[in-house]
């Protein structure tokens, strides 16, 4: 079996204290995470020194929520993913749906950002997901199928070297999640478009999914074999529940991964 991951995208969430707190809240809960599944936190981009900082002897990634679709020049307000980088960063989630929704994200941009991203040494997770209307109108595939060939008509890169995320839109912060049956049926149909480019990769390639992952659903959801993992939002920023939603994801996986 595959190693799994667990990433935690805080959003605009957080400050120095509650940070501090919610780290060393993790550290009680989790004295160090499992080696068969990654544990990331993904603050705000202030706070990315600091995290790295906190959690330098924890065995927890750090990430990014956005970076540049450059490494560096005249881009007023952007941040290099080789910025990122030296201050101790090594995941960016790309093309999350809140940024496609309030900042007017397109999948050429999401493909751009992703090849930066790869270029500084940098992971990115990312993120495609349909909205309720495109999925209610029978159009799930096609928009899922136009953001993966954006993202991945750009990238020639190692399984290991990125990570995508279904992340329904109609999911993310509703306290709706997608049935387990619906995320498998997805992370199986995009792992058998990435298979059309290259077997191999699609097979080892991670596949997480994000939306309304609680405590409740996380076992089912993780037991789905398309599943490698999730991205959690709310409840990322409560030490007990993510660490309670990672222990279930655990609990699906073998004593020893492959
Ligand atoms: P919620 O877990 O709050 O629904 O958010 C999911 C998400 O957007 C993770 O990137």
């Amino acid at each position: 079996m595959k190693k799994k991951w667990l990433i935690g995208n805080w959003k605009m969430h957080g400050n120095l204290a509650s940070n501090k707190a919610l780290i060393e809240s993790l550290r009680a809960e989790l004295p160090q995470p499992d080696e068969r599944a990654t544990m990331v936190v993904c603050p705000a981009f202030p706070y990315l020194f600091q995290l790295a900082e906190l959690t330098k002897d924890y065995g927890v990634g750090i990430g990014v929520q956005n970076v540049s679709d450059h490494l560096q020049g005249a881009y007023t307000g952007e941040t290099s993913p080789l910025m990122v980088k030296e201050l101790g960063g090594s995941y960016a989630i790309i093309g999350h749906s809140e940024r496609r929704q309030y900042q007017g994200e397109n999948d050429g941009l999401m493909g751009r950002k992703a090849l930066a991203a790869i270029d500084a040494g940098l992971i990115p997770v990312i993120c495609v997901g349909e909205t309720a209307e495109e999925r209610d109108s029978g159009r799930t595939h096609e928009v899922l199928g136009r953001q993966l060939d954006a993202a991945f008509g750009y990238i020639r890169t190692a399984h290991d070297k990125i990570i995508l995320a279904y992340e329904p839109r109609w999911a993310i912060g509703t306290g709706i999640a997608a049935t387990p049956e619906i995320v498998q049926t997805e992370h199986e149909f995009l792992r058998q478009r990435i298979a059309i480019r290259d077997k191999e990769f699609a097979a080892k390639l991670p596949i997480i999914y994000g939306g309304s992952v609680k405590v409740s659903n996380a076992n089912a959801i993780f037991s789905m074999p398309d599943v490698d993992g999730g991205l959690i939002g709310s409840a990322a920023l409560n030490a007990r529940e993510f660490v309670t939603i990672y222990r279930a994801m655990l609990a699906t996986m073998p004593a020893a991964v492959a």
